[in-house]
C-alpha cells in the first residue's frame, strides 16, 4: 500500500519520546496514561456509563449499550437527556453562571463576550422565537454563518427545542448550501450579511439569496447584522436577528429528548459526488464530547480554551461550541484570519485573552512557520498549558517548531485523530502521556482500534493498513440521513464487525498508531475534507469537459491540493481562458475550499475494467512513483 508521508522521516521519529513533566502528572485529570488505557479496556461499557453521569439526565438510563440491530447501535437506551440544556441550562444556579461562556474578536478588533447566564437569556429568546415560527422536535434548521457567538446561539436554540441544526460551512458556494438545504429539507436558515476574511468582506446574504433559488423548503431566513454592509432584504422572507429576537422571553422550556433522538445532521464528504448527513444524537455524543474535551485538555473548569477550526466541520461543533459549554469552561471566537493585520495576531490573541488551551490545525501552524520564529518569540504567552492539533496528520517538522515556538517546550501537544463520523476524540495522547512528534499517539480509553489488510488481518508493526475501530463509542454516525444503506455500506461493510475510519495507518512498535492520510477517494486540502468524486462532478458540470479525474498532491503548507486530469469535448480548445473558467466552475459547484493547483487536459484516464478512474495511477504518475499493482488496469 502507498504511503504518503516520508516513511523515514516518520520511522526516526517514532524511537523518540517526549515525556510530560512531573508537575504535569501530578496535576493532570488523568495522571498515569498508559494505567488508564489498561484499566478502561478492562470494561469500556462501564467506562462510558461513568462518564455519562457527569451529565445531567432527566430521566436515567434502562440499557447503557443495544447492538440488537447491528450497525444501528444504541447508547443509554431510554434515557432522556439534553445536549444544550447540559451545556447551558444545568450551569444555571451554579458558580458557573457568572463565568465567561463566550469570548468574542473579529478581525477588525471588535469585541464582544457573554457570561454563562447572558448566553443562557439569549438562547431562550431564540428558542421562544423559532417556537413562534413552527419550529418544532425533529424539524431542521440550516445554519451559513461565521465564526460568531449568533452561531452557537442557532445552534444550541434548535438542540434545545429539539429541532436538528445542519451547519453549513460558510465556506461552501450556494449550490452546495442548496444541496445540503435540500437533503434535510430545512425550514429556516440562519444567516449574516458577511463575513471578515483577510481585511475583506464575503457577502454571504448574497449566496444565501442566490442559493434560495434552488430550494423550496425554507420559510424563513434569520440574518445577523455583523458588518453592517447593504445587503438585498426579502422583506417576506428575511428577518433581522434582533427583530426575531426582541421582546422574547428570557426563560424558556426545554425539550426532554431521547438520548437516541438526533442532535444535528453535518454534511461531510465520502467517496461518492452526493455528501453524506452524519447524524448525532443528544446523549451519547454529549457524553464523548465531554469526556474527551476533559481529558484530553486537562480542563479543571476555569480554562479559556481556543479551538481555531470553524462551527462548520465537526471540530466546531465539538470543541468550540459543546464541548466548552458542557465542561463550563470560557470559548473563544475569532472569526477572522491569524496573520492580519501581522503574523503574530495569533500569538497576540493568546496572549489577550489568556488562553490557557490552544487547538489548531497543522495547515496553520505550517503557515505560521512561513514567517519565522521571531513572531512567537514575540510572546511569551505564559497562560498556556496544552496544545492540540486536528485535522490532518502533522509532520514532525511543524510538531516540533509548534512545540518549541508556541508551547516553549512547556505544552505537551495533543495530536487527536478523529472524523465528522467519530463526533470526538478517537486516537491521542493526554497530557500524561509520552508523546512522538507527529503520532496521535493511542486510542483514547474506552476505544479499541487497530490497523489491518483488507481481510481484517492486523498488519505487522511497521507496516501500513487500514485504520478500523474494533468497538462500539457513545457519540459515533448513528445513521447517514435519509439513507441508512449508505451507512452500512460506507462503515461497516469493509472489515467484518468493526467501523472502517477510510484512513491508511501503521503502529508501531510501542503500539503508536501513525496516520498517514486518507484512502484515495477523500482530499485534505487546508484539513477540509473534499470528496474527489464530487470535484469531478463539479468539473463535468461544465459544457466543455467530458470527464475529469482529480487527485491530491502534497503543499508544504496546505498539505494537499487538487490536481485534475481533464478531457474535454472535441469541440473545445484547451487554453489557458479556459482553465481559468473550469477553477470558477469548481469555485461555484463547492467553493473556495476546494483549492485546484494544476488542470491538465489529457485524452484519456486510467480505468479499471468496470470503469472506474484509477486516481492511485493518475497520482503515482504525477509525483512519478513507482504504479504499484495495474493488473486491473485497462
Ligand atoms: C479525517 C476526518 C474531526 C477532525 C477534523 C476533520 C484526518 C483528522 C487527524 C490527525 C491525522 C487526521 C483523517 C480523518 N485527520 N485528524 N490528528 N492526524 N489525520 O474531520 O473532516 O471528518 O476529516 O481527517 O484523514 O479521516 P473530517
Amino acid at each position: 500500500m502507498a504511503l504518503d508521508r516520508e516513511l523515514t522521516d516518520v520511522l526516526s521519529e517514532s524511537k523518540k519520546f517526549y515525556p510530560p513533566s512531573a508537575q504535569l502528572r501530578k496535576n493532570a485529570n488523568v495522571p498515569d496514561y498508559e494505567k488508564m488505557l489498561k484499566q478502561a479496556a478492562k470494561n469500556p461499557l462501564k467506562f462510558w456509563e461513568e462518564a455519562a453521569h457527569d451529565l445531567h439526565w432527566f430521566k436515567d438510563w434502562d440499557k447503557t449499550f443495544e447492538d440488537k440491530k447491528k450497525p444501528f447501535y444504541k447508547w443509554f437506551v431510554n434515557g432522556k437527556i439534553n445536549l444544550a440544556y447540559n451545556a447551558l441550562d444545568r450551569h444555571m444556579g451554579t458558580p458557573v453562571e457568572k463565568k465567561l461562556a463566550i469570548i468574542f474578536e473579529d478581525e477588525t478588533g471588535v469585541e464582544r463576550k457573554f457570561t454563562y447566564k447572558q448566553l443562557y437569556h439569549e438562547v431562550n429568546k431564540l428558542v421562544n422565537a423559532l417556537r413562534g415560527l413552527g419550529v418544532r422536535k425533529g424539524d431542521r434548521v440550516a445554519i451559513y454563518m461565521p465564526n460568531i457567538p449568533e452561531i452557537a446561539m442557532a445552534m444550541l436554540a434548535c438542540a434545545k427545542i429539539g429541532a436538528m441544526h445542519s451547519v453549513v460551512y460558510a465556506g461552501f458556494s450556494a449550490k452546495a448550501l442548496a444541496d445540503r438545504i435540500n437533503d434535510a429539507k430545512a425550514k429556516v436558515l440562519f444567516t449574516a450579511d458577511g463575513s471578515f476574511r483577510r481585511g475583506k468582506v464575503i457577502d454571504l446574504k448574497s449566496i444565501v439569496d442566490e442559493a434560495l433559488k434552488e430550494t423550496k423548503t425554507i420559510k424563513k431566513v434569520i440574518v445577523t447584522k455583523n458588518n453592517k454592509q447593504k445587503i438585498k432584504f426579502n422583506k417576506r422572507r428575511d428577518v433581522w436577528y434582533k427583530d426575531f429576537v426582541k421582546g422574547q422571553s428570557t426563560e424558556a422550556k426545554c425539550a426532554q429528548m431521547d438520548a437516541e433522538d438526533p442532535a444535528f445532521v453535518l454534511y461531510t464528504s465520502g467517496t461518492t459526488s452526493k455528501p453524506k448527513g452524519v447524524i448525532h444524537v443528544h446523549g451519547g455524543y454529549a457524553t464523548g464530547v465531554l469526556r474527551t474535551i476533559k481529558w484530553v485538555f486537562d480542563l479543571k473548569g476555569d480554562e479559556v480554551f481556543w479551538c481555531t477550526a470553524d462551527p462548520g466541520w465537526i471540530t466546531g461543533h465539538s470543541y468550540i461550541v459543546y464541548g466548552p459549554l458542557l465542561a463550563g469552561v470560557t470559548t473563544l471566537q475569532y472569526e477572522g484570519m491569524p496573520d492580519i493585520p501581522k503574523p503574530d495576531r495569533i500569538w497576540k490573541v493568546v496572549e489577550k485573552y489568556k488562553v490557557n488551551v490552544l487547538y489548531t490545525a497543522p495547515t496553520l501552524i505550517r503557515a505560521m512557520m512561513k514567517y519565522g520564529t521571531a513572531w512567537p518569540k514575540k510572546h511569551k504567552m505564559p497562560s498556556l498549558k496544552i496544545l492540540g492539533s486536528v485535522g490532518e496528520p502533522i509532520n514532525p517538522e511543524a510538531w516540533k517548531w509548534y512545540y518549541t515556538h508556541v508551547g516553549k517546550r512547556r505544552c505537551p501537544i495533543m495530536d487527536t485523530w478523529w472524523q465528522t463520523e467519530t463526533g470526538m476524540n478517537m486516537i491521542t495522547p493526554l497530557p500524561s502521556a509520552s508523546l512522538k512528534a507527529g503520532s496521535a499517539c493511542k486510542p483514547f480509553p474506552g476505544i479499541i482500534a487497530d490497523v489491518v489488510d483488507k481481510k481484517g488481518k492486523s498488519v505487522p508493526v511497521g507496516k501500513g493498513g487500514y485504520l478500523i475501530i474494533k468497538n462500539q463509542w457513545p457519540s459515533m454516525i448513528r445513521t447517514i440521513y435519509n439513507n441508512p444503506k449508505r451507512y452500512i455500506k460506507t462503515y461497516w461493510s469493509q472489515v467484518k464487525g468493526a467501523y472502517f475510519a477510510g484512513d491508511v495507518a501503521f503502529k508501531d512498535k510501542d503500539g503508536y498508531f501513525w496516520i498517514q492520510g486518507r484512502t484515495d477517494d477523500v482530499l485534505k486540502v487546508a484539513g477540509h475534507r473534499i470528496g474527489t468524486a464530487e470535484v469531478e462532478s463539479s468539473f463535468v458540470a461544465h459544457p466543455s469537459v467530458v470527464e475529469a479525474g482529480v487527485i491530491g498532491v502534497p503543499d508544504p503548507i496546505k498539505g494537499e491540493v487538487i490536481v485534475a486530469f481533464i478531457i474535454l469535448n472535441q469541440r473545445a480548445k484547451p487554453s489557458d481562458e479556459l482553465k481559468q473558467e473550469l477553477k470558477m466552475q469548481v469555485r461555484k459547484g463547492i467553493g473556495p475550499l476546494a483549492v485546484i493547483k494544476d488542470i491538465k487536459f489529457v485524452d484519456k484516464l486510467p480505468k479499471t475494467r468496470s470503469g472506474k478512474i484509477m486516481r492511485r495511477v493518475l497520482k503515482a504518475k504525477e509525483l512519478g512513483l513507482p504504479l504499484g499493482d495495474t493488473s486491473s488496469l485497462v
